[in-house]
């Protein structure tokens, strides 16, 4: 995705509290994610996300929506951002906007997103309250590419939780938080390898580990 030899540079927006933000950034600081954030760009004045990445030292800009009048002039502001510092993959972390035609299409098949169900189970607003309404016993995230509908691209990576008999809204969505942590550096790395294959909908990853014997279920099997 970036010319031989140098890094991917990713753009992460975000508009709360940034704990996968934080996770993109230790990766890339540590070593298992190959690749830089070059920005971080977030829509609420405020946001933790934003002091996260002033703390690590990424530049950190603030586009307030509320701006624009236009959703369109808004996701151009973004991708003049993205641009200007040279971003190749766009990482959805927390932010709470629907992505509209001007970033899509300029970003084709470079926008990744985590979503904190299995989906497509769940897509939308409060996925861990819907999945505790529809009573599941097994939860979980997914990190997809990003494309005109809402949480339905390309599936790249999911983590699978038990949901336990006295789980809240709450409990559930800290559990699907610890594996979000772990999904969404992997899929980066992933992609930063090369070894990331969209074909239509399914996505191939090359020299990924495979246990067909290995399950989760919920209550645990005994035999
Ligand atoms: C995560 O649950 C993510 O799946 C969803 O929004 C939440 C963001 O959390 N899209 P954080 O801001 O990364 O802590």
């Amino acid at each position: 995705m970036s010319p031989a030899g140098t890094p991917l540079r990713l753009g992460v927006l975000a508009s709360g509290s940034g704990s996968n933000l934080q996770s993109i950034l230790d990766g890339c600081v540590g070593g298992s994610i190959p690749a830089r954030v070059g920005v971080v760009i977030c829509n609420v004045p405020g946001a933790r996300a934003l002091r996260r990445a002033e703390a690590a030292g990424v530049p950190a800009l603030l586009l307030d929506h509320r701006v624009h009048r236009a959703r369109d002039d808004y996701d151009w502001e973004l991708v003049a951002a993205l641009r200007k510092h040279d971003v190749d993959l766009v990482c959805l972390a927390g932010f709470m906007r629907l992505i509209g035609p001007a970033l899509l299409s300029s970003f084709h098949n470079k926008i990744l997103n985590i979503h904190p169900s299995l989906l497509p189970s769940f897509p939308g607003m409060h996925a861990v309250r819907q999945a505790l309404a529809a009573g599941v016993r097994v939860a979980g995230c997914t990190v997809h590419l990003v494309d005109e509908g809402t949480d339905t691209g390309p599936i790249l990576i999911q983590a699978a939780v038990p949901v336990f008999d006295g789980d809240t809204e709450e409990t559930l969505a800290e559990r699907i938080l610890v594996q979000e942590h772990r999904c969404y550096p992997r899929a980066i790395s992933l992609l930063a390898q090369g070894r990331v294959q969209i074909d239509g909908r399914r996505v191939r990853i090359s020299g990924a580990a495979a246990d067909a014997a290995r399950t989760l279920s919920s209550p645990e099997l005994l035999d």
